[in-house]
């Protein structure tokens, strides 16, 4: 979502922050802007709807310092608008916000009663007023801090300048990720990590409830009492390079193609390869967990609703799949015996913090199953599991998901062991088709060139539906949300035996339906959903492998023919199948491939 990102000491201040800006584009955004301390002593501001692009283009060259803060905007109150783009100035006070301030109205009326007017809607404005009254009633900026921060109500970052402290950057965290990064001579403030790799030698990541000051020379962390607070100081890590599309077209593609080498890395991580056996990880049994609850958001969520087929499946625990925002407002039963395992590319989607703090409140172990380390839910998670995808920049959720899949199916089977379900035979021989998977991907991706020419016809459609059965059935759920999400098409996925208890209404000449349909135990139920769909006067796209094309050949489908597998590798090859065909159409419909419309990576608010 909105990104921030400051800095102090550096010559022209300005070209790190449009540069810092570039790199948190794929977060989503709507409007961006940078506020920059001048010689003289004023600050100026340059802001824009729009791509970052269009504020470097349009901005005063004038607009030059060493110290400043910029930010890209997600709009939540008030429009994605030039007065509502951020930095916000009041006073002597110009910031940058994340997050929500949920007591703002409240907030505002007193900024009013004391004569405060605003230019914008923003919940943002208001805390830039009361830092300036605060500014003006304690004659510090440090104590107008302390006194502002704990009046506000919400999950927020903050980065704040004040006229008055020319060589100081202040922060504060509160449920939206905020870290501060240094090298010899300068100091900085950002969102994501990403924003400061290569600039920054060292960061350090702000705990909920810290404040900071970063000058040129240091970061000094402390609480609302003032009292410094310590705080571990890593090295930045990672380099800019991550964050360059290559010679692909978008990101998305990037990510697609990478698949291969970051799954394979991720599993490493949870099976030996010399022995085929599962890793056991401390702290981690199963054995006599009462069942286990997965929980996320989105894609996130979707790789837990595979995983319960395999968890279930193999190791004959009991699963409950939830969407994060719903898990947190529905009363969940919960207990100390249950195992909760998060789902996070980001580690940040508020809804799923929030289910893990009510989980870790019920006494529930909880397992944080995330890609970016340094998150919220991986400090917060009794255990973590990670995914080592490196950092995805498209917006659509590729790379994280396989790496989310992998990291389950080695989980699925040391569950199993753990429960005493798998032998050591049976152990060699579903460890050894797991590290297939990277190779099985790797020949998938030969159908690319048939997805780009069926993208041609699938892009005209208004409606797509998806259909599978088992673990296949998921992944129709995500085949949909993949296309919906950036070609904007209308589609849906469905359990194909649902398909005559009332979806088969949609189906009509014109309707094109996504079969996802590997020659399985269930491969001839799903055949009849395909027959019925035919029958009806749609058009059917059947994923299948060798066996299902031929069981298909004289069925009149289009054929995408994967690699044969079997088991949860199969998984993964339809799942690089589903992922082209989202990429494809969008790119033929010439939409926003890594950042559509009115999306975030990384969702930070409710
Ligand atoms: O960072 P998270 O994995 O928690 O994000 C969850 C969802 O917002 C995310 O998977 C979203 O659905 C993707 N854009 C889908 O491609």
């Amino acid at each position: 979502m909105c990104g921030i990102v400051g800095a102090v000491g550096l010559d022209t201040v300005e070209n790190f922050l449009i540069d810092g800006l570039r790199r948190l584009e794929y977060r989503g955004y709507d409007s961006a802007g940078i506020a920059v301390l001048q010689p003289d002593g004023a600050v100026r501001r340059a802001r824009s709807v729009g791509k970052v692009a269009m504020l470097d283009a349009s901005r005063d060259r004038a607009i030059t310092g060493h110290t400043g803060i910029a930010h890209t905007r997600w709009a939540t109150h008030g429009g994605a608008t030039e007065n509502n783009a951020h930095p916000h100035r009041a006073g002597r006070v110009t910031l940058v916000h994340n997050g929500i301030i949920e007591n703002f109205q409240e907030l505002r009326r007193s900024l009013q009663a004391d004569g405060y007017s605003f230019q914008s809607e923003t919940d943002t404005e208001v805390v830039a007023g009361l830092l300036d009254r605060a500014l003006a009633r304690t004659g510090s900026a440090k104590a107008a801090m302390l006194d502002v921060v704990p009046q506000l109500q919400g999950a927020y970052a903050l980065a704040v300048l004040f006229d008055t402290e020319p060589g100081m950057l202040f922060g504060a965290r509160h449920g939206a990720p905020l870290l501060a990064g240094m090298k010899a001579g300068a100091g900085f403030i950002a969102s994501d990590a990403l924003a400061l790799t290569g600039y920054a030698s060292h960061v350090c990541y702000l705990e909920n409830g810290d404040l900071v000051a970063v000058t040129k020379d240091g970061i000094e962390v402390f609480g609302v009492d003032g009292v410094k607070h310590q705080r571990e100081l890593h090295k930045s890590s990672g380099s800019a390079i991550l964050a360059d599309k290559g010679n692909y077209k978008y990101f998305m593609l990037k990510e697609i193609h990478e698949q291969a080498e970051v799954v394979g890395r991720t599993l490493t991580a949870h099976v030996d390869a010399l022995g085929s056996t599962v890793k056991q990880h401390e702290g981690l049994d199963l054995s006599r967990a009462n069942r286990i609850l997965i929980i996320g958001c989105g894609t996130a969520a979707l790789a837990g609703r595979v995983a319960e087929y395999w968890l279930e499946g193999l190791a004959g625990i009991p699963v409950d799949v939830d969407i994060a925002s719903e898990f947190r407002y529905r009363d969940p039963v919960l207990s100390p015996d249950d195992v909760a395992i998060f789902i996070s590319q980001s580690g940040e989607t508020a809804d799923t913090l929030e289910a893990m703090r009510l989980c870790k409140e019920a006494g529930a172990k909880t397992i944080a199953l995330v890609n970016t380390l340094h998150s919220t839910m991986a400090r917060d998670a009794d255990l973590v599991l990670p995914t080592l995808a490196g950092p995805e920049i498209g917006v659509a959720s590729t790379k994280a998901f396989t790496c989310q899949l992998i990291v389950l199916a080695s989980l699925a089977l040391l569950v199993a062991k753990q429960r005493g379900r798998l032998t050591g035979e049976q152990e060699v021989e579903q460890v050894t088709d797991l590290l297939e998977v990277p190779g099985l991907i790797s020949e998938a991706l030969d159908i690319e060139s048939q997805i780009a020419e069926m993208a041609v016809e699938l892009a005209t459609k208004q409606t797509v539906l998806y259909l599978g059965r088992h673990q296949f059935f998921p992944l129709a759920l995500e085949g949909a949300l993949k296309l919906k999400e950036i070609s904007y098409i209308h589609a849906e996925g469905y359990a194909a035996g649902e398909l005559k208890h009332g979806p088969i209404a949609l189906i009509e000449p014109g309707v094109s339906v996504i079969a996802i349909a590997p020659h399985d135990a269930l491969f001839a139920k799903t055949q009849s959903s395909i027959e019925q769909v035919l029958a009806r006067g749609g058009s059917v796209i059947a994923i299948t492998d060798e066996a299902g094309a031929k069981a298909l050949a004289s069925t009149p489908v289009d054929i995408v023919k994967l690699p044969s597998s079997s088991g949860m590798a199969t998984a993964f090859a339809c799942t690089i199948a589903i992922q082209l065909i989202a990429y494809y159409v969008a790119v033929e419909k010439g939409t926003d491939v890594d950042q559509p419309r009115n999306l975030a990576k990384s969702v930070t608010v409710e």
